[in-house]
C-alpha cells in the first residue's frame, strides 16, 4: 500500500483518503468523499528529484508598490480597499442567483470604459447571453472582451497573446479544468488545480483576477473552500432571495480590510450603488408596533443604522422555539439568559423570534442592548419610542457595557432624523451628536423603563400560568 493510491478526496474540504468512508476524518461532513485521479505533477517531462535552479533575490530592492486598480464603483473598492492588487486573486463566493454575475459584468464594463483591458470569460453562459445581460445593463458601449471557455491552459494562451489583461474574470471556478489534473471538471482537486494555473499567471503576469465561486451545501460540485486559502482575499456576496439589498463582505483580505461592507440594490437594471444604506434599511420600517428597536451598528469604517425585530409569543411545543435570522443565534441565548436571571423576565415559555430586517447580518455585540429591547417591547406589548437609537453590549451580570465609536453612532442617528439615543454609561463622554442621550447602567433598568409603558406585568402571568 503505497501513499500515491491516496484517491478518495473530500468534497468538501479537500482531505484525501485512501479508501472510501461515509464520514470525512478531517471535516466531519458526510458522503462528501469521492474518487478522483492522482494530481499529476506540475511541469511534465521534468526528469523527477531534479530541480530547476532560480536566483534568490535580496529583502531590500526594486519593490512594485502594489498599485490599485479602482474599479470606480465605490461600494465594491471600499470591500477591497481601494480597488484591485495587481497580481492578486480574488474569490467571489455567494448562492447562485445571487448577482454574481451581474455585478462582474458591470465591474468589467465599468474598467474598460476606463480604458483597461478587461475580459470576461463565463463557464456557465454563451457569449450571446452574456451579451444579452450586458444590453439589459446598458453595458453595450463597453469594450469588454468575452468568451465562454472551460479550459485553463486555453484561457491562459489567449489572454496572453496580447497585452495580458488588468482584469479577468472567471465565471466560474467550478466549471474549469485543467489539463494538468486527470480529476472530471467541478471536483475538488480540478478546482484547486484550474485555481493554481490561474493564481500562478496572475503573480507571473500581473493581472487583477477574480473567480467565481458558487456555495453549494451538497458534495456534488465542489465548494469553493479549497481555493478559499489559496488567493489573495475571499468576498462574499450575500443577501436574502426575498429582498432586492445586496451585501459585499470581505471574509479574507490580504491587502485591505476585512470589516467594509459594500451595499447594493438588484433593480431591473442591475446592482445599483447604495451609498447611504441606513436610509435603505430603515425605510419599509413598521412605526407604532411593539417589537421592533433601530440599532445603531458599524459596520467597518462607516455606521449603518438597522431594525432589529422580535416576536415573543406563548409557545403551545414543550420545548419553545429560539429562532434567529441575521443575527447570531448564541448571543440571542445569552441575551435571553441575562433577562431571565437578572431581569425577572419570564420566558421559559414562550416562542423568541428575531429578524435583521433587509437581509442584513450583524457581528456586532453592540447589537445586544437594541435587541434586548425589541423583545422586551415584544413581550410587555410596549411599542419602542420611534424616534429612538439603541446601541449597547449586555455582560453576563447584566450590565450595560460601553462600545467602541459611540460619537459615529450618535452622528448617524441624527443624520437621519433620530431625536434620542439609549446608550451605555460611558457612550456620553464623546458627545451627544444634538440626541437626547439616556444611558443605561444595567439591563434590568431598561427593562423596567419599556414594562412602565406597557403590560409585562400581565404577559409575565401569562408565562408563570403556561409553564
Ligand atoms: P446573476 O448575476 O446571474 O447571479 P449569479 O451569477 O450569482 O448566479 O443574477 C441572477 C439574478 O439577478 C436573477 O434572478 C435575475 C436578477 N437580475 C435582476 O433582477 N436585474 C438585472 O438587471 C439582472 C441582470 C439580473
Ligand atoms: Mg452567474
Amino acid at each position: 500500500m503505497s501513499k500515491r493510491h491516496l484517491t478518495f478526496i473530500c468534497q468538501n474540504c479537500g482531505a484525501a483518503a485512501s479508501r472510501w468512508q461515509g464520514k470525512c476524518e478531517a471535516c466531519g461532513e458526510w458522503n462528501t468523499l469521492s474518487e478522483e485521479g492522482a494530481e499529476r505533477p506540475a511541469g511534465p517531462g521534468r526528469k523527477p528529484g531534479r530541480g530547476r535552479l532560480f536566483e534568490l533575490q535580496p529583502l531590500a530592492g526594486e519593490a512594485h508598490e502594489a498599485p490599485r486598480l479602482p474599479t470606480g464603483i465605490a461600494e465594491f473598492d471600499r470591500v477591497t480597499g481601494g480597488g484591485f492588487v495587481r497580481g492578486s486573486v480574488l474569490l467571489m463566493a455567494g448562492d447562485p442567483g445571487i448577482g454574481k454575475s451581474t455585478l462582474l459584468i458591470q465591474t468589467t464594463a465599468a474598467l474598460a470604459r476606463a480604458g483597461h483591458r478587461a475580459v470576461y470569460i463565463s463557464g456557465e453562459e454563451a457569449v450571446g447571453q452574456v451579451r444579452l445581460r450586458a444590453e439589459r445593463l446598458g453595458l453595450r458601449d463597453a469594450a469588454v472582451e468575452l468568451a465562454s471557455e472551460t479550459s485553463v491552459e486555453d484561457i491562459i494562451a489567449t489572454v496572453s497573446e496580447k497585452q495580458v489583461p488588468k482584469l479577468l474574470i472567471i465565471d466560474s471556478i467550478q466549471t474549469m479544468w485543467t489539463d494538468t489534473v486527470e480529476s472530471a471538471p467541478g471536483t475538488v482537486t480540478q478546482v484547486r488545480g484550474a485555481a493554481q494555473a490561474l493564481i500562478r499567471f496572475a503573480k507571473k503576469h500581473g493581472s487583477a483576477i477574480i473567480l467565481v465561486g458558487h456555495v453549494t451545501k451538497d458534495g456534488q460540485i465542489a465548494g469553493p473552500r479549497v481555493v478559499e486559502h489559496m488567493v489573495d482575499a475571499v468576498l462574499s456576496f450575500e443577501g436574502e432571495g426575498s429582498h432586492q439589498f445586496r451585501i459585499l463582505r470581505a471574509v479574507k483580505n490580504r491587502f485591505g480590510p476585512t470589516d467594509e461592507i459594500g451595499v447594493f440594490e438588484m433593480t431591473g437594471a442591475g446592482l445599483r450603488e447604495v451609498s447611504n444604506p441606513s436610509e435603505l434599511f430603515l425605510s419599509e420600517r413598521d412605526l407604532g408596533s411593539p417589537g421592533t428597536a433601530v440599532f445603531a451598528g458599524i459596520e467597518g469604517t462607516r455606521p449603518l443604522l438597522v431594525e432589529i425585530q422580535a416576536l415573543v409569543a406563548p409557545s403551545s411545543l414543550g420545548t419553545p422555539r429560539r429562532a434567529v435570522v441575521g443575527w447570531d443565534q448564541s448571543r440571542l441565548s445569552m441575551v435571553l439568559a441575562v433577562l431571565e436571571a437578572h431581569c425577572g423576565v419570564r420566558l421559559g415559555g414562550h416562542d423568541v423570534y428575531l429578524n435583521v430586517a433587509g437581509g442584513m447580518r450583524i457581528n456586532e455585540p453592540a447589537a445586544d442592548l437594541a435587541a434586548a429591547a425589541a423583545l422586551v417591547s415584544s413581550l410587555a406589548h410596549a411599542p419602542l419610542p420611534a424616534d429612538a437609537v439603541y446601541f449597547g453590549e449586555v455582560s453576563l451580570s447584566g450590565a450595560i457595557r460601553p462600545v467602541a465609536q459611540s460619537a459615529a453612532r450618535l452622528k448617524e442617528a441624527a443624520k437621519l432624523g433620530f431625536a434620542r439615543a439609549v446608550v451605555p454609561e460611558a457612550a456620553r463622554a464623546d458627545g451627544d451628536g444634538g440626541l437626547k442621550v439616556t444611558d443605561v447602567g444595567s439591563l434590568a433598568s431598561l427593562v423596567a423603563d419599556i414594562a412602565a409603558n406597557g403590560s409585562l406585568n400581565q404577559a409575565g402571568k401569562t408565562a408563570g400560568q403556561d409553564g
